[in-house]
């Protein structure tokens, strides 16, 4: 078969404006493997789009932001031709996707050269959790501004059930600022410091967009958080909704709640039963923390989405699938135990930056293995966080369970690739290092944080 380009699908919300104004919600366009195999060309490069009304230039893997979903089976063979348009190096990563790091596979150290491609071919295992993902390059050092600047999609692998919904929504949850020419606004040395949080939030690229149903459906939602460095405190005002699970976990029992706490990087898979009438979906502040009260990094709260439910009211739909309870780590035997400590200096950067951040006293070196780890063994990571910011904690390829989080211990079994790590605190997560060898990354996903140093390489072998 021929090499998929992606095109915005017409999507019958996209032109018309819902009753209450506001646009109505366009979902990424879709690309959906056949016969286990999907084969996708993304071209990196800088894009005219409309944003708000206005005409502007960001950077996308297609002719829109976000790039297209790629919709994936366990087993499934994805092979990603990369082709670099932009004006520096960049690569690929597909976070969260348990698949090998080796060679053309989920590898950070690949360097593509503007006007070069990459061929990647990532196998997913048989077994492989279904759930949401998602995509950004990985270069250290270009990470925050290209992902920043538009470079993101969603990756779901699906159920052998879909779920009994009246529809499934994908929302990528971005943020992005603009000068007043309609260029994507670089990052101050302080935004980098504190991370940066853009001047608007973005729903699949749109701005407050609508979404619109009738009243009694049942809705999925993918919420994927791909802001640079803004948590998001999810909250539908007015309404409790179910959480399914986040990242690669899934509840047995879905629980009730009425609002998800969002780190970068992370997803969360939601039930949202539709209310009469028009409400708000919005992210509540998150104080981030700061640096010795000079400067603070707060996530302010912020208005996503319209949710306006009219017309007839429909029942609800059928029951649930009963789920399996996932594995459970947090009892039974490890192979060892490790501590990690992520930390802020002030005057020891290098390059002459006024703070530093590291994990383990280092700033990353591509060269240096910081875990040695052998292949197939359980382990005990206890990862402190000894700064006045949270850091988000992701590890690349193996998932993570949470045992304690924020001095607690976790009541459910919990599977996680990104886990906060508040300021002052720590969390212990356990890690089962099957299926997969080789070298990759774990960082603060506090994307210019991972750019100034906070990254660390591990090698399973
Ligand atoms: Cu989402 Cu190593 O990144
Ligand atoms: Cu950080």
């Amino acid at each position: 078969g021929g090499w998929g380009l992606a095109r915005q699908a017409s999507s019958p919300g996209s032109t018309r404006t819902p009753s209450g104004g506001g646009t109505a919600l366009t979902l990424p366009s879709e690309l959906v493997s056949s016969g286990g195999v999907l084969r996708v060309e993304l071209d990196a490069a800088p894009r005219t789009v409309t944003v708000g009304g206005e005409r502007v230039t960001m950077l996308g893997y297609a002719d829109h932001v976000p790039g297209p979903t790629l919709r994936l089976r366990p087993g499934d063979l994805l092979q990603i031709r990369l082709r670099n348009g932009l004006d520096e190096p960049t690569n690929l990563h597909v976070h969260g996707l348990h698949v090998s790091p080796e060679g053309n596979g989920d590898n950070p150290f690949v360097v593509i050269e503007p006007g070069q491609s990459f061929d990647y071919s990532y196998q997913l295992p048989p077994d492989h959790p279904a759930g949401t993902y998602w995509y950004h390059p990985h270069l250290h050092g270009t990470v925050a501004d290209q992902v920043f600047g538009g470079l993101y999609g969603a990756i779901v692998v699906d159920e052998d059930e879909p779920l009994p919904v009246a529809r499934e929504r994908v929302l990528v949850v971005s943020d992005v600022s603009f000068d007043g020419a309609g260029n994507v606004r670089p990052a101050s040395p302080q935004e980098r410091m504190m991370g940066r949080e853009g001047d608007l939030l973005l729903v699949n690229g749109q701005v407050a967009p609508v979404l619109e149903g009738r009243p009694g459906e049942r809705e999925r939602w993918r919420v994927v958080n791909a802001c640079t460095s803004r948590y998001l405190r999810l909250v539908v005002d007015g309404q409790r909704f179910q959480l399914l699970g986040m990242d690669l976990d899934r509840s047995p029992i879905p629980e009730e709640v009425d609002e998800v706490v969002l780190t970068p990087g992370n997803r969360a898979d939601l039930l949202v039963t539709l209310a009469e009438g028009t409400t708000t979906v919005r992210t509540r502040g998150y104080d981030r923390g700061g640096m010795g009260g000079m400067m603070s990094a707060t996530s302010g709260p912020a208005t996503l989405a319209t949710l306006a439910a009219s017309g007839d009211a429909v029942a609800e739909g059928g029951q649930l699938p009963q789920l399996p309870p996932s594995r459970d780590l947090r009892t039974g035997e490890v192979d060892r135990r490790r501590e990690l400590t992520m930390e802020m200096g002030m005057g020891m950067g290098m390059r002459g930056r006024m703070m530093s951040f590291t994990i383990d006293g280092g700033e990353f070196d591509h060269e240096r293995t910081d875990q040695q780890v052998a292949a197939g063994t359980i382990e005990e990571w206890t990862i402190r966080n000894t700064s006045t910011m949270d850091h988000p904690f992701h590890l690349h390829v193996w998932p993570m369970q949470v045992l304690e989080e924020r001095g607690r211990a976790v009541k459910e079994p919990r599977w996680r690739d990104v886990v906060d790590v508040p300021a002052g605190g720590q969390v212990v997560v356990r890690i089962p290092f099957e299926g997969h060898t080789g070298r990759t990354v774990y960082h603060c996903h506090i994307l210019d944080h991972e750019d100034l140093g906070m990254m660390g390489v591990i090698d399973v072998g």
